[in-house]
């Protein structure tokens, strides 16, 4: 009977409690994005306060409510947004920072592929071309910058003269900011979407990163919050993207690559980490090719990698004559002249 699935009010206000404004990451009637609901017959009409300026942002997320409004039983759905965008997602956040060049963010489907270790190799290979280097942790959830870097845990930034910015810290000839310098490392962190979307705005224009050829963002794993977030504050200049040799990795590459591309982020290309006899070879070229992106290369699996993580000394200011120093130094090399 009709009336068992009848579609009420209260039923979509409901459904529309499940659903997570993408930028801020809270749900949208919290957030008060919700203007009107109305119900005819079974057919849904929403007007809701805009919050995304990006058109093809704007329509996903559309989607998305029209499909979960669907899936409660209405016969159809319409969603109308307001122009005015609201909830401090603002478009014009993205601004450059002043004397940063290029932004490039190294992420990766999943975690545990070698990110953050290809992150801190990559911004000291590039620093050792001549470049001037500063690299961001944005794995707010599971910041290791800190550690692979050397930098003690008492360590922490200061205010940067008169003008209320933040020092990075340097290490190693580069300047790096991370969550782990602020927080209690017996503390879990648990992060709400608003006050993530702020802690990137600060690592992006509150540190006064002084004049800098490359950014080197460590973001977090997977096509979350951080991710979109990044993008709204800063242009980027182009993405890497980390994966393992296997093909089961395919999956987790092909998502990474699709949200960059959502977000016209250039994809630099796919780096192969922990190549050699325990996970094969060849995985990551195979999936550069299916997405038609450049290959920028394979860095073998090998303890020494792990262990100069450890011990705070990266593989290419530990072992500068090593093979694997060299992979990291022909991969900045292919970034440099791809971001020229
Ligand atoms: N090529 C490699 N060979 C050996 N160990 C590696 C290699 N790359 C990363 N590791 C180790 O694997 C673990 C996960 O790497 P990490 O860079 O923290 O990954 P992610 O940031 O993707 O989670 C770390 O202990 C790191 O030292
Ligand atoms: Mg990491």
């Amino acid at each position: 009977m009709t009336t068992f699935n009848k579609i009420t009010r209260e039923k979509v206000l409901d459904c529309l409690k499940q659903i997570r404004e993408p930028l801020v990451g809270e749900d949208i009637v919290s957030l008060g994005l919700v203007r009107e609901i109305e119900v005819d017959k079974n057919r849904v009409f929403l007007h809701l306060e805009s919050s995304v300026e990006d058109p093809r942002l704007r329509d996903q997320f559309r989607e998305t409510i029209i499909q979960s409004v669907l899936a409660i039983g209405a016969s159809g759905c319409d969603v109308h947004f307001s122009e005015k965008p609201k909830c401090g997602v603002n478009p014009s956040a993205i601004q450059p920072i002043p004397g940063v060049k290029h932004v490039v963010a190294v992420a990766s489907g999943k975690g545990g592929v070698g990110k953050s270790t290809v992150a801190v190799n990559l911004a000291l290979a590039l620093k050792k071309l001549g470049a001037r280097v500063g690299l961001m942790d944005a794995d707010i959830y599971g910041p290791n910058i800190p550690i692979m870097l050397g930098i003690p845990a008492d360590k922490k930034p200061e205010t940067a003269g008169q003008s209320e910015k933040i020092a990075p810290i340097d290490a190693h000839g580069i300047r790096a900011i991370s969550i782990g310098f602020f927080a209690d490392p017996e503390q879990p962190v648990i992060w709400r979407g608003p006050l993530l979307h702020k802690t990137i705005e600060q690592f992006l224009h509150r540190v006064e990163w002084g004049e800098l050829d490359f950014l080197v963002v460590d973001l977090p794993p997977g096509t979350g919050d951080v991710q979109l977030s990044l993008s709204q504050w800063v242009h980027l200049s182009g993405a890497v993207v980390v994966t393992t040799p296997q093909e089961v990795a395919l999956g987790d590459v092909r998502k990474a690559v699709n949200m960059f591309r959502q977000l016209e982020v250039t994809v630099l290309g796919v780096i192969e980490n922990m190549t050699g006899p325990v996970f094969g070879k060849g995985g990551g070229e195979k999936m550069a090719e299916v997405f038609q992106v450049p290959f920028l290369g394979d860095i073998p699996l090998e303890a020494q990698i792990r262990e100069c993580g450890d011990s705070g000394l990266p593989v290419v200011m530990g072992y500068p004559k090593s093979t694997i120093s060299e992979r990291f130094m022909k991969i900045a090399e292919a970034i440099r002249r791809a971001l020229k």
